[in-house]
C-alpha cells in the first residue's frame, strides 16, 4: 500500500500565521505539523509516500523533508497548482500509486493511534475503502457520519452517508482525515463535481463507497485532532506535549 498526504489549501482559518508559511509547516510543539502524519504513515509500515504540497511553499517541504531516509521512507512530490480541494489534490496521485491501494491522510491531521493494525486488514480486503470515525463535541465543522446501530454499546453499525460540515449533524461521529482506498477511487475523482464551495470534496469520494456497500469504518480508539484552527492547532500541541 502506498501513502499519500495532503499538505495543500491556503490555510485561511489560520491568517495570519499562513500569510508567509504553509499551514502543514507551523509548529505542533515541538515539530513541524507535517511530521506527525508522516510518522502515522511510516509507523504503519507505510514507507512509499506521496506529500502534495501548494506551488508557493513546496520548495520549503524539499528542504525540510528531503528524500525521507530521516523517516525511514521515501518521498515523492507533487504540487497542486490550485486549491481544488482534497479529493482534485488527491486525483494528482494517479501515477504514483500505480494499481495499489492507498492510505491518504491529511497533513493537518494529528492522530495517537498505531495504524498498523488497520493498514494489514485492509490489504487482505479484496476491494473498498475504509475510514475512521472519532467522537467530537463539535460536529459541524468536519464531514460527520451517519451511522445505524451504536457502536459504543458493542453494537456493529453501518454507515448510511456522510454529510460535509452538516448544520444539523445526524450524530457526533466526524471523519477524521485518514482513507484507504482501492484503486476504484482514481475512476471516482474522475466523476466529481465541485462543490458549493468550489472544490472536489472528499467526502463525495467516501459516499460513493458507501452508496456501493464496500466501506468499512473504524472507531478511533486513540487520540486524534485536526490542526487546521487556532483552537484545533493549540489542542494539537497540548495533545503532544502531554505525551
Ligand atoms: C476536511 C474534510 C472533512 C474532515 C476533516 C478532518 O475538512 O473535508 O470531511 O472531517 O478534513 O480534518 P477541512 O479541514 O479541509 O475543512
Amino acid at each position: 500500500m502506498k501513502g499519500i498526504i495532503l499538505a495543500g489549501g491556503t490555510g485561511s482559518r489560520l491568517m495570519p500565521l499562513t500569510k508567509v508559511t504553509n499551514k502543514h509547516l507551523l509548529p505542533v510543539y515541538d515539530k513541524p505539523m507535517i511530521y506527525y502524519p508522516i510518522k502515522t504513515l511510516a509507523d504503519g509500515g507505510i514507507k512509499d509516500i506521496m506529500i502534495v504540497s501548494g506551488k508557493g511553499h513546496a520548495g520549503h517541504f524539499l528542504e525540510l523533508l528531503g528524500d525521507g531516509e530521516e523517516f525511514d521512507a521515501r518521498f515523492s512530490y507533487a504540487i497542486q497548482v490550485e486549491a481544488g480541494g482534497i479529493a482534485q489534490a488527491l486525483g494528482l496521485c494517479y501515477d504514483f500509486a500505480d494499481n495499489e491501494k492507498v492510505a491518504v491522510i491529511l497533513g493537518d491531521n494529528i492522530f495517537d493511534y498505531d495504524i498498523s493494525g488497520a493498514v494489514k486488514d485492509f490489504e487482505q480486503q479484496e476491494r473498498g475503502a475504509k475510514i475512521f470515525l472519532k467522537e467530537v463535541d463539535d460536529p459541524k465543522r468536519f464531514g460527520v457520519a451517519e451511522i445505524s446501530g451504536d457502536p459504543p454499546k458493542g453494537e456493529a453499525g453501518k454507515i448510511i452517508g456522510i454529510e460535509e460540515k452538516p448544520e444539523n449533524p445526524k450524530s457526533n461521529y466526524c471523519v477524521t482525515g485518514l482513507y484507504f482506498f482501492d484503486k476504484q477511487v482514481w475512476d471516482v475523482i474522475k466523476t466529481l463535481k465541485p462543490s458549493g464551495r468550489g472544490e472536489l470534496e472528499i467526502t463525495d469520494v467516501n459516499n460513493y463507497y458507501i452508496k456501493q456497500g464496500i466501506m468499512s469504518f473504524e472507531i478511533l480508539k486513540g487520540e486524534w485532532t485536526d490542526a487546521g484552527t487556532f483552537d484545533s492547532l493549540l489542542k494539537a500541541s497540548n495533545l503532544i506535549a502531554g505525551k
